[in-house]
């Protein structure tokens, strides 16, 4: 099975940028030009206080629409965060998990990762599970080693069967918000590596149906030269999905 057998995947991280109303024109915009969604999935991850909002605009269309956070526990006191089943509630249907910002920025350890992805599957949420290395672990030869740490901290609870479901973000901290792309030769290798992971540690069947999405100052000028990579099925953007004249063109790359 080769990439072009898995469907691309093009999503658009908000982060803690856009108002509620241009959420809602974004939304408009995005449906206004998705076909049935058969040939390319794409999806935003809005910040949570207007998922309800986000999601009610986006019904009717094959836009998927997420959180970019959660906590693994069912309910209790956890001051400040937003459970699976709540995120459910208000119409998401999926969520990222471990994106660099909250592991740098809010030191979330690996040792919740697991938990997280296994409370979005279990809770019907589809996971973006985010990996990558920081510019100080690249240069000290490191990336492959760090990498595989996050992946057996987010992994340590996923299935072969849930292959269909998870997917996985490789977004190197250096590229983020950054300009600086990684090259499509230095994404590919580590996409490789990962699927070589997930084959070794999930089997050869469900290695070939995880998507691994790349993210890390994505433009409409190298979505479609890092998509004609073998191993990367996707993109996950942050600044240039925050308006549609650039994540349009993103979303409409030439898959040719
Ligand atoms: P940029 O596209 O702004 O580099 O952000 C990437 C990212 O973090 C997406 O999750």
């Amino acid at each position: 099975m080769t990439h072009k057998s898995r469907k691309p995947y093009i999503a658009g991280n908000w982060k803690m940028n856009l108002d509620r109303s241009k959420c809602l024109d974004m939304v408009k915009i995005i449906k206004s030009r998705l076909g049935d969604g058969n040939d390319r999935e794409v999806a935003v991850f809005a910040p949570s206080i207007y998922l309800a909002d986000v999601t009610a605009v986006a019904q009717g269309s094959p836009l998927g629409v997420g959180g970019q956070n959660l906590w693994y526990e069912e309910n209790g006191a956890f001051t400040g965060e937003v459970a699976a089943r709540m995120l459910r509630e208000v119409g998401a249907d999926r969520v990222l998990v471990g994106h660099s910002e909250r592991r740098h920025v809010f030191h979330e350890p690996d040792e919740w990762m697991g938990r997280k992805v296994r409370a979005a599957l279990d809770r019907d949420l589809l996971p973006i599970y985010c990996v990558g290395e920081t510019i100080e672990e690249r240069r000290g030869n490191r990336t492959d080693r760090v990498i595989k740490r996050q992946l057996d901290a987010g992994f340590e609870k996923v299935r072969p069967e849930d292959a269909h479901r998870i997917t996985v973000a490789y977004e190197p901290v250096w590229a983020i918000g950054t300009g600086e792309t990684a090259t499509v030769e230095q994404a590919a290798a580590v996409h490789k590596m990962i699927r070589k992971w997930i084959a070794q540690r999930l089997g050869d069947e469900a290695s070939q149906i995880t998507r691994v999405i790349y993210g890390g100052s994505v433009k409409p000028d190298n979505a479609k030269q890092l998509m004609a990579a073998e191993d990367i099925d996707g993109l996950l953007v942050g600044g240039a999905s925050l308006q549609a004249d650039t994540f349009i063109p993103i979303i409409e790359y030439d898959a040719r």
